[in-house]
């Protein structure tokens, strides 16, 4: 039935008319906060590109993750700077490396909170690329996987509650879960950074994280932008091979991608709102160009209106307390 007899401003007309129809709910319970955690330093350094986000030392850690467990947020998910680097990234898999100490010291300090580790090299090599490299400059697949595995593993035994591989090698999710399983971990979860694009979003991470490839890109590694179908064959080779939820990385500019994964998987899909997703945000709310809040809240609805169950965003600890 068309006009007149439908008008859809009629449920629009006051805010408790829109309530009552409103299809997507944000709420703090789906939210995941990225950490940076630097090896060796007593203080906050703010991350220049991120107004709001800093490295911290481990006991600033353990404060920022209580402040934003108290707003509510239920998980974070850390990074790690080590002091040193190496070819094979070996700070990863140290047992007594900064991730490692920071889950126990966050662990110990708030043990109701989620502590997600994110497992990757990419900060720990001296070349900044996600695996280990081979004299011709290509990442080594399979040999990236024992180191991936050992890196899970070494999270796992210092108590975090769900690794998440952001590597994008092949067979890594299979490999993690075998090795998990082998050291008894049967029930720690597996978040997949399934779909993740070789995207410019993440430019103020690499300042952030330190984690800038030295030679080349990533392109031979992560997702080329321009493929739905193929982010959605990751997503099934994923779950095929033991991954609990699966995730969508950038955000914003993969909507689509968000939608078409969560309705092939049926799993819980994260999407990952980056840094540079962030960064403009934070520069056009400081220009005066845009209202921050409005803003944030508009784009963390548009991304769990695509599909997404989890949100990973580092406006976590803001939205936290727009909502309450
Ligand atoms: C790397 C990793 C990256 C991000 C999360 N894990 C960067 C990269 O692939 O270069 C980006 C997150 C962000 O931009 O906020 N393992």
């Amino acid at each position: 039935m068309a006009f007149p007899a439908t008008r859809m401003r009629r449920l629009r007309r006051t805010d408790a008319l829109r309530a009552l129809v409103r299809e997507t709910e944000l709420a703090v319970s789906d939210l995941v906060y990225p950490m940076f955690v630097e090896h060796g330093i007593d203080r906050r350094r703010p991350v220049e590109a991120m107004p709001g986000v800093e490295r911290l030392s481990i006991s600033h850690a353990v404060e920022e993750a209580g402040e934003a467990h108290a707003l509510g947020v239920p998980a974070v998910l850390l990074f790690g700077i080590p002091a040193e680097k190496d070819e094979l990234g070996s700070g990863a898999y140290d047992d007594e490396g900064v991730v490692q100490l920071a889950v126990r010291a966050l662990k110990e300090a708030h043990p109701d909170l989620i502590v997600i580790t994110d497992v990757c090299l990419c900060e720990y090599t001296s070349h900044g690329h996600c695996g280990a490299v081979r004299e011709d400059g290509y990442v080594d697949n399979d040999r990236s996987l024992e180191l991936l595995a050992r890196t899970a593993v070494s999270h796992a035994r210092a108590g975090a509650d769900a690794v998440a591989p952001s590597d994008m090698m092949d067979g890594r999710v299979g490999a993690l879960r075998a090795q998990l399983d082998s050291e008894g971990f049967t029930e720690l979860p597996l978040i997949a950074y399934s779909a993740k694009f070789a995207s410019a979003f993440y430019g103020p991470f690499r300042e952030a994280a330190d984690s800038t490839p030295a030679f080349g890109d990533r392109r031979a590694y992560q997702m080329d932008p321009a493929n739905g179908d193929e982010a959605v064959r990751e997503a099934l080779l994923d779950v095929e091979e033991g991954a609990d939820i699966v995730m969508v990385k950038p955000a914003l500019p993969y909507l689509d991608v968000v939608r078409r994964v969560k309705d092939a998987t049926g799993l819980p899909v994260a999407a990952y709102n980056v840094s540079g997703e962030y960064a403009m945000i934070k520069a056009a709310a400081a220009a005066g160009h845009l209202d921050e809040r409005a803003t944030v809240l508009e784009a963390l609805t548009g991304i769990r209106r695509a599909g997404a169950d989890i949100v990973i965003t580092y406006h976590a600890k803001d939205v936290a307390r727009w909502l309450s």
